[in-house]
């Protein structure tokens, strides 16, 4: 609750804290002071923000740097996702405060009483070299989600051609939906192109191959190798800006009408637009999901730790957000349920209106220019540039 003596008591106090903490003569100002019982008991009743805990069931290693992890709600309960959507796992790592990473369902969504991600190691990752290193069964992972609009909601009459075009993990949301559409629609198709390294990396080689081998020709895989050793059929090279047009050429009547999802390293994504957009492909056609977090992080810009009073549910809290962390950051230490999903200002969930003050944001970020206009900030990728106000739901 808002300090009893008044804004000007509750911005010396603040201001107090921060010399201190910078000094080291008190507790660091990356950690808010805790909320008061009342603040608690206004806030505890959104559990928007809470993650459940699922427990891993089995552990299938896809290639030398990836794993696929099975999980299972431990009461039974189901994971509902629709195919192409992610989920958030939440990873307490020594060293580091909780980290937050997406991971895309790559099972069928017809089976909610287990939902599998598939994790590559990125070189240098903290959470990928984890879990890839030492998630088993038996062990219990903190998530959130599902969330994320990458999606394709199968529709048994649909009559209907989906072009995948993945590199490396980006074969993730792509497998869900993928399976989906060769499951609940009889009567479209799909063309995948994927690109991998050589034929040891190719994540769910043999599930491809084996979707492919029952899908009565509905499943067209063009796997693209920089080594094509060891695949017969592969085609040689890397999925740059002809290889996807020379394929999707090979591919032969990709009927006007047809919708691409598109998810892989940044380099390819923009290869395949700049083919897509070549053949006349509309913009509305392509779908595409980024793994990477925003490109221009404004961490290392914010050097200054600023006041923030965060107004929810009636209440308003008082935090200090330090140098280079976000709103969430601070809200969520000082205990107040924010929302939150992706965590990387892929999704919106953790929209807040900024009332007052100033804020730098990671970009790009799933904001559009209307929800700036009307004030609309992510928490999970703001940092204040001043004191500010902000309002959550
Ligand atoms: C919507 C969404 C869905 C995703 N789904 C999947 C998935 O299904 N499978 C999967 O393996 N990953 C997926 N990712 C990526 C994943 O969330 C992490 O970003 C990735 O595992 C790296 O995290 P880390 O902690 O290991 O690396 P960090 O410790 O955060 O980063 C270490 C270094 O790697 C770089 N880096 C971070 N992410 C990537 C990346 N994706 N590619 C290349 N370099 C990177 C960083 O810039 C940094 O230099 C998804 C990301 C998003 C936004
Ligand atoms: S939690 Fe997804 S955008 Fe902030």
């Amino acid at each position: 609750m808002r300090n009893a003596n008044g804004p000007l008591a509750t911005l010396r106090r603040d201001a107090r804290m921060l010399l201190d903490g910078l000094r080291g003569r008190g507790p660091s100002p990356l950690i808010a002071r805790p909320p008061s019982p009342a603040y608690r008991a206004a806030t505890a009743t959104d559990s928007a923000s809470r993650a459940r805990t699922l427990e891993i069931v089995a552990v299938t290693r896809e290639t030398v740097d990836a794993v696929t992890i099975a999980l299972r709600d431990p009461a039974g309960l189901g994971i509902p996702f629709v195919p192409g959507q992610f989920f958030t796992v939440i990873v307490p790592l020594a060293g580091d405060p909780p980290l937050r990473r997406a991971y895309s369902a790559s099972s069928s969504h017809l089976d909610p009483s287990q939902v599998t991600i598939t994790v590559k190691r990125v070189d240098g990752g903290r959470v990928s070299s984890h879990l890839v290193a030492h998630a088993a069964a038996g062990q219990r992972l903190s998530v959130l989600g599902p969330s994320g609009d990458f999606t394709l909601v199968a529709e048994p009459r649909a009559a209907r051609h989906i072009v995948a075009i993945a590199g490396g993990s980006g074969i993730t949301p792509i497998m869900a939906i993928a399976r989906a559409v060769l499951a609940v629609e009889p009567s479209s198709r799909v063309t995948l192109l994927y690109g991998n390294r050589d034929a040891a990396s190719i994540i769910f080689a043999a599930e491809l191959d084996r979707l492919a081998a029952t899908s009565a020709g509905r499943l067209d895989v063009r796997h693209v190798l920089e080594d094509p050793h060891g695949r017969a059929g592969a085609a040689a090279g890397r999925l740059d800006r002809d290889t996807v047009a020379a394929q999707l050429t090979a591919a032969g009547d990709l009927a006007a009408g047809a919708t691409y999802y598109v998810c892989g390293p940044e380099a390819m994504m923009a290869a395949a637009r700049a083919a897509l957009v070549d053949r006349g492909v509309a913009a509305e056609l392509i779908r595409e999901e980024r793994f990477a977090a925003p490109a221009r992080r404004q961490a290392s810009q914010v050097a200054v730790a600023q006041p923030v009073s965060i107004r929810r549910a009636g209440v308003t809290l008082d935090v200090i957000v330090a140098a280079g962390a976000t709103i969430l950051d601070a809200g969520l230490a000082a205990g107040v349920p924010l929302k939150l999903s992706c965590a990387m200002g892929g999704c919106g969930a953790c929209a807040v209106k900024l009332t007052a003050g100033e804020v730098a944001m990671d970009e790009p970020n799933c904001l559009g220019a209307a929800d700036r206009a009307a004030g609309t900030i992510l928490a999970c990728v703001a940092r204040p540039l001043s004191p500010c106000t902000v309002e959550a739901s």
